[in-house]
């Protein structure tokens, strides 16, 4: 008999019973999907994994401690069978067909009446690809066409357009700290769709590379206006492009709300009538310590951290900073802006009783090809940074946390091949 092609389809199971049999691997590995597709799940069961255990507790999922029993299926709409007992599952199986509920078996495919497809998301659609017969059935192969997809669409090297009218306006998009594979997802969507991007000069560039030849790109560090001029520049510029109908990426270095200046640009936008969204991005604070093999916090050491901008002196006016409650503080202070003023800095926390041997890790270019590591201490640190040669962008860290980790690790992104 010649054998046919599955069918695919999309189940509604919302309010819908699924009874799903044993609470193994396979079932902690549905169950998620199956969740927030709404269905009223049974799990029968005498065990279950200590993740499915949560999800019954949580109240996602109903749960029987017990084996298998005839009559299980009776109400169910789709059935999951996967306990480690081939004769329950073949019973089971038996009661799915005198049903007519489709069932899926993880122990063997070809006495299922379904298959699950693998699947990805990609902008509110759901890209699902099955194997079409059983014959030849390569599960790793379908889901490295599901990954394919997925990502090509995710980066934009896979382009799907729109023919719903795409929303101009502006997203505010944290870039992370350098590496281009720090950015978000969304992100990176949002940054493959633009018409126009306006980049800082920190944050990942190296993706400005990647983007088609029509797209627009502006570097905010060098539009031309003088120093106090160059953010209402900066707005003027994603207002007037995006009032011309287009999609701007406004690509910002880290997260856009630490000392970002997001918040100015998002209210900005909102008096002129532009939507803007904001997209959240892994800020240098923490994670380029991180790269570098240091824990902002760690058990036992440091219960707590502190970001603070080092881009005025301690007894510069405009300070906002009170630098004197910091230098009681037992746990870690990540200093962003602060190369310049590090001695200045490192003497006033000494002055307010900090000891002058705290240690203190420079590291600058975090998470690029470039990073590099500079340790010393408050007494040293000044000198440090001159006979060094340390240069900004660099996050400072001062606190136990620096000598956690022992010898710092090489820069955590991959080179590229030669
Ligand atoms: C204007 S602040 C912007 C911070 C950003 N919004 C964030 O969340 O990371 C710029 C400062 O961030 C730090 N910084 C950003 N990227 C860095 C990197 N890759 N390596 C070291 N420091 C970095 C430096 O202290 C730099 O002076």
């Amino acid at each position: 008999m010649a054998e046919h092609p599955a069918y695919p389809v999309g189940l509604r199971l919302t309010g819908r019973r699924v009874v799903v049999l044993g609470g193994g691997q396979v079932a902690q590995r549905r169950l998620p999907a199956l969740i927030a597709a709404g269905a009223d799940i049974l799990l029968v069961s005498p065990e279950a994994t200590p993740s499915v255990e949560a999800m019954a507790e949580a109240g996602e999922i109903t749960w029987e401690r017990r084996p298998y029993a005839d009559g299980d299926l009776a109400d169910a709409w789709y059935a999951l069978i996967a306990t480690s007992d081939p004769e329950a599952n073949t019973q089971a199986s038996a009661e799915a067909e005198a049903h007519r509920v489709w069932c899926v078996r993880s122990d063997n495919a070809d006495a299922a009446t379904a298959w699950t497809p693998a699947t990805g998301y990609s902008e509110g659609v759901t890209v699902a690809v099955l194997t079409s017969r059983a014959k030849g059935r390569d599960p790793r192969h379908t889901a490295a066409i599901r990954d394919a997809v997925v990502e090509g669409l995710r980066d934009g090297t896979l382009v799907a357009p729109h023919h719903r009218t795409r929303t101009p306006g502006v997203a505010l998009v944290g870039g992370g700290p350098g590496d281009p594979d720090l950015i978000t997802v969304r992100g990176r969507r949002l940054l493959a769709e633009a018409d126009v991007v306006i980049a800082d000069r920190l944050g990942p560039r190296d993706l400005l590379a990647e983007l088609p030849p029509h797209v627009e790109v502006i570097d905010a560090a060098k539009i031309p206006y003088g120093r106090f001029m160059a953010q209402e520049a900066i707005n003027n510029a994603l207002i007037e492009h995006a009032k011309q109908g287009k999609s701007v990426v406004r690509l910002k270095g880290g997260d856009p709300y630490v000392f970002g200046r997001g918040m100015e640009e998002l209210q900005a936008l909102a008096e002129a009538g532009i939507p803007c969204t904001v997209v959240p991005g892994i800020s240098s604070s923490i994670s380029v310590p991180g790269a570098a093999g240091i824990p902002v916090t760690h058990r036992g050491v440091a219960h707590e951290f502190t970001v603070v901008s080092g881009h005025v002196a301690p007894d510069d006016e405009r300070s906002l900073v009170d630098w004197a409650s910091l230098a009681g503080l037992t746990g870690t202070l990540v200093i962003l802006m602060g190369v310049d003023k590090i001695g200045r800095i490192a003497e006033t926390l000494v002055a307010h009783g900090k000891p002058a041997d705290t240690p203190v890790a420079l590291v600058q270019e975090g998470t690029t090809a470039a990073q590099r590591r500079v340790d010393a201490t408050l007494a040293t640190v000044a000198e440090t940074v001159r006979t060094q040669d340390v240069k900004p962008p660099a996050v400072i860290v001062i606190g136990e946390v620096v000598t956690v980790g022992g010898q710092a690790p090489a820069p955590a992104r991959p080179q590229p091949p030669e």
